[in-house]
């Protein structure tokens, strides 16, 4: 990554964030090209960054959109992708977004419990619609992933077992308003190992072959998304076996791939950067503040995420501190223990791996606007995203003040 940072501050201010959008592309035709062997779809999970413009970049790249709300789906049309690439998934749908997916005929809903089939059955029908379904498989496999963003254990609240799946099938098959269409598995996200994600492969494909034997064809094979990324010194999962282990347990299958990575396409795109306001010791212990806090980067404060930190001046001489920032908050912090060199007032510091899950996971607690996004793509910045004003903070509150 070739962004100067301290240029950008002086263009944008701080905090922001930055992407590299070269960086997004190599990873989108790396998994892209992973997968050549078969018809694939990518299908990019929006959630991980949702700015229109990374969306956008991924759409002229080919990519599709994996959704969690109608308003992730509609910011996918915003940007042209087609709606025969946009998948629907989550836990909790609300009647209106179904009818909405349903009345933009988006490839499919991915179904994650019975009673929901039931909903989007008798939603379709009010509409005189066929819903495509695909219906999400827990396969009760630990994906040996932090807790927090494991989803395919009985424990956790995604999908349903084989055999519900199986009857939810078979309900598709007899229903008019309701077509078969998609299998999905998702097993949790920041993935390191590929044993748990070819076990569920394979025991999924096997109910795909069960399927078909009492002739329900499916189209589309979804593995979901969590190839992992580096934050630290993480052993990844290498693109090629990946894509391999899936291609061999759907051997036989006339059935296209998607896959849903969010994090492997954007997570090491991105950088927040943030300045030094003041440095103080409590006691003993070494503090420095930054003008970037919780509400702008959460991971740290919510998973205790590891994210790579740098302050960007000349100065050698570590010492022990707690990285954090001006939030109301003991848990607002960016790093606890760690050796950083002794900074000055409007020092940068810059925040690693901050392109998945961290603009899309601000707030604005403490009336604190969400900070400028920027890309930068063959050496040229631009902004993506302004900085929140404080009028754009009360907007939507000013006029019912009394
Ligand atoms: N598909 C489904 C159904 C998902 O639930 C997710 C992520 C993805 C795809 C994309 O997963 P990825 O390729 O990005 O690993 N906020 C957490 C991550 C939550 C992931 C939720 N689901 C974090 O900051 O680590």
């Amino acid at each position: 990554m070739n962004i100067n940072f301290k240029e950008l501050a002086n263009k944008y201010q701080t905090p922001y964030y930055v992407y590299d959008f070269d960086h997004i592309t190599a990873q989108y035709e790396e998994l892209k090209g992973a997968f050549k062997a078969r018809k694939s779809l990518l299908a990019y999970a929006v959630k991980a960054n949702s700015n229109l413009s990374v969306i956008k970049h991924l759409a002229n790249l080919g990519a599709g959109a994996d959704c969690v709300s109608i308003g992730e789906v509609k910011r996918a049309l915003k940007v042209g992708i087609q709606p025969y690439k946009i998948i629907f998934s989550g836990v909790g749908k609300i009647d209106s977004e179904i009818k909405e997916a349903l009345e933009l005929g988006i490839l499919m809903i991915n179904v994650e419990s019975a009673a929901e089939l039931d909903r989007v059955e008798v939603i379709a029908k009010e509409l005189g619609k066929v819903a495509r379904i695909s219906i999400r498989v827990n396969p009760n496999i630990d994906p040996q992933t932090h807790p927090y963003i494991s989803t395919g254990l009985h424990e956790n609240k995604f999908g349903v077992d084989i055999d519900t799946a199986k009857r939810m099938y078979i309900q598709c098959k007899n229903s008019d308003s309701l077509e078969p269409s998609g299998i999905h598995c998702h097993i949790g996200s920041q993935l390191t190992e590929l044993e748990p994600i070819k076990e569920s492969v394979k025991l999924v494909a096997d109910l795909v072959r069960n399927l078909e034997a009492i002739k329900i064809d499916l189209s589309f094979f979804d593995v979901g998304g969590g190839l992992g990324i580096v934050y630290d010194d993480e052993k990844l999962i290498d693109t090629n076996e990946y894509a391999q282990s899936i291609l061999e347990a759907l051997f036989g299958l006339d059935i296209t791939v998607v896959c849903e990575p969010g994090r492997f396409l954007v997570g090491n795109s991105g950088v927040f950067v943030t300045k030094v306001l003041y440095e103080k010791i409590n006691g003993e212990k070494r503090f420095v503040i930054v003008d970037g806090a919780m509400n702008d980067l959460i991971r740290p404060s919510l998973y205790n995420a590891y994210h790579k930190i740098e302050v960007l001046n000349d100065n050698k001489e570590l010492s022990d501190c707690n990285l954090v920032g001006p939030v109301c908050e003991s848990g607002d912090f960016f790093a606890k223990n760690i050796d950083l060199p002794k900074t000055q007032h409007n020092d940068l510091v810059a925040i690693y791996s901050a392109g998945a899950y961290c603009f899309t996971m601000a707030s604005n607690y403490n009336t604190r606007g969400k900070v400028a996004e920027i890309a930068v793509e063959n050496g040229v910045d631009r902004i993506i995203r302004k900085r929140e004003t404080f009028e754009d903070l009360i907007a939507l509150e000013e006029e019912y003040i009394k």
